[in-house]
């Protein structure tokens, strides 16, 4: 399962499902605020696909805007309507009756602001991670769809794994029996993310804020600033899958807790030396932060962000239940009665196993799409749901629940550990809310 789907895949191989219209009016008409390296990601595979029609772009960075268009050229679509005139433009794109479906892929702080519009717009809606910054904005994102109707689905790729989804299958099919514990976070090295050169997005320099370029112009100032985990979702967001979160299950209360923040200083002065200016800053956000939840079914999820230190990626999962348990870290699986006792099998063979129907159906062409192929999966999802204007699998109570851990977290750590209730976003709706069917192979 694991390399062969990346090899030599020609556009032959597009599934059926890309060619289902050629009428442009049966065309999802998608509009994008934020072509950085993200939206720009997305703005790929959307040229790949025969049932969507990129209609309008928004940018504030002209740079960007110039890519964009040239890469919507190559692929020989009509040039779309462009919004760069300032950062509240994206209003006038939100207002098209070109567009049917939105996908915002801006800095985070923007995220809840252009949702909540694009919903009062009418528009089907596609937010990156994380949706909310705040607890105010995670309510804003619930109310606005409750009392507008339209659909908001947040981007969360890691959902879409292919590890996740075959682990998910074996969920589904109770080979872990009853789940207890979950781990899971974010552990990536950011150092060379959160600062440039304000000329390479990646390697290079000490700068961010006004004097970086992409991630390092907005997302530093949230390290310096913050001490929460800042950015739980790629973890989180599998796991609350496969544990019925908001659906039969909710995340009832956390508790979190910080190191001291060493990792951001000391690669400044590496790179910058011990005068440069930002080596004088002190940043809030401690190098490991760890976040213990607790569902109303009585399992636990460990949530780890680690961002400042060196490490190699590893987003740290674990899923384990009466009968036995997966972890990432070790590629390593045991089940009991099924494995020798005592030992771990090596993973590989179950996930092959287990591979999703999903994954069997498209994996040769997802995996042209960057990021593994899950791009795609998310992005299909999108799609298919904005194309019907149905509740997308991971819907707006997925993005509110699974932001929360960020001011919650950050609540927690001010008060020593102190724990938090999350609310709940369903208004007591989990109770009866079934699952969504993720044991499909259509997305
Ligand atoms: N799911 C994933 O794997 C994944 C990967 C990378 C980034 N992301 C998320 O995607 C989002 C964007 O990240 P990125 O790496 O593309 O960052 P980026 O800085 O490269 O791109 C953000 C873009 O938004 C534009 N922008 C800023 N304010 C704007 C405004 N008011 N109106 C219009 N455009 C505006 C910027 O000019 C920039 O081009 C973030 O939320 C990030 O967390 C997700």
């Amino acid at each position: 399962m694991k390399k062969t789907a990346a090899m030599g895949i020609g556009i032959s191989v597009v599934p059926e499902i890309l060619f289902a219209s050629n009428k442009s009016d049966e065309k999802l008409k998608i509009g994008l605020i934020g072509v950085g390296l993200r939206g720009t990601n997305h703005l790929q595979n959307l040229l790949l696909r025969k049932d969507v029609l990129v209609t309008a772009i928004c940018d504030v960075d002209p740079a960007r805007i110039s890519i964009a268009l040239d890469k919507i050229a190559e692929s020989k679509q009509k040039k779309p309507l462009v919004f760069d005139k300032n950062e509240t433009d994206y209003k006038n794109l939100v207002a098209l009756k070109e567009v049917d479906a939105v996908i915002i892929a801006t800095p985070w702080l923007w995220h809840t602001r252009m949702a909540k519009d694009a919903m009062l717009a009418g528009k089907y809606t596609g937010v990156e991670v994380s949706a909310a910054n705040t607890m105010e904005e995670c309510w804003d994102l619930v109310n606005t769809h409750e009392k507008t109707g339209s659909h908001l689905m947040i981007l969360e790729n890691v959902n879409y794994r292919r590890d996740i989804m075959a682990i998910l299958n074996m969920v589904r099919q109770n080979v872990f029996g009853e789940l207890i514990h979950f781990r899971c976070g974010y552990q990536h090295d950011l150092r060379f993310v959160k600062f440039n050169d304000g000329k390479t997005a990646y390697g290079k320099g000490a700068e961010f804020g006004e004097k970086g370029i992409s991630e390092s112009k907005w997302r530093t100032q949230h390290s310096l600033l913050r001490n929460a985990d800042i950015y739980p979702t790629h973890g989180v967001g599998p796991i609350a899958v496969m544990s019925n979160i908001n659906r039969g299950n909710r995340f009832m209360s956390l508790t979190s807790h910080a190191t001291k923040s060493r990792g951001l200083h000391n690669y400044i002065t590496e790179v910058g030396g011990e005068e440069h200016p930002n080596a004088k800053l002190q940043f809030k956000l401690g190098d490991v932060v760890t976040t213990t939840i607790e569902t109303t079914n009585g399992e636990t999820i460990i949530v780890t962000h680690d961002t400042n230190l060196p490490r190699p990626y590893s987003l740290g999962f674990r899923v384990q239940g009466t009968n036995g348990l997966w972890e990432v870290d070790g590629n390593r699986m045991y089940i009991e009665g099924k494995s020798e006792p005592h030992k771990w099998d090596e993973a590989d063979a179950w996930l092959e196993k287990y591979d999703h129907p999903l994954w069997k159906k498209y994996g040769e062409f997802a995996a042209e799409s960057g990021h593994g192929g899950m791009d795609f999966f998310v992005l299909n999802a999108f799609v298919e749901s904005g194309k019907k204007n149905i509740s997308p699998p991971l819907d707006v109570y997925d993005a509110a629940a699974w932001s929360a851990i960020t001011p919650l977290s950050e609540l927690s750590i001010a008060n020593n550990g102190e724990p938090q209730d999350f609310p709940d976003f369903t208004r007591g709706m989990w109770i009866n809310r079934t699952p969504y069917n993720w044991m499909k192979d259509s997305y």
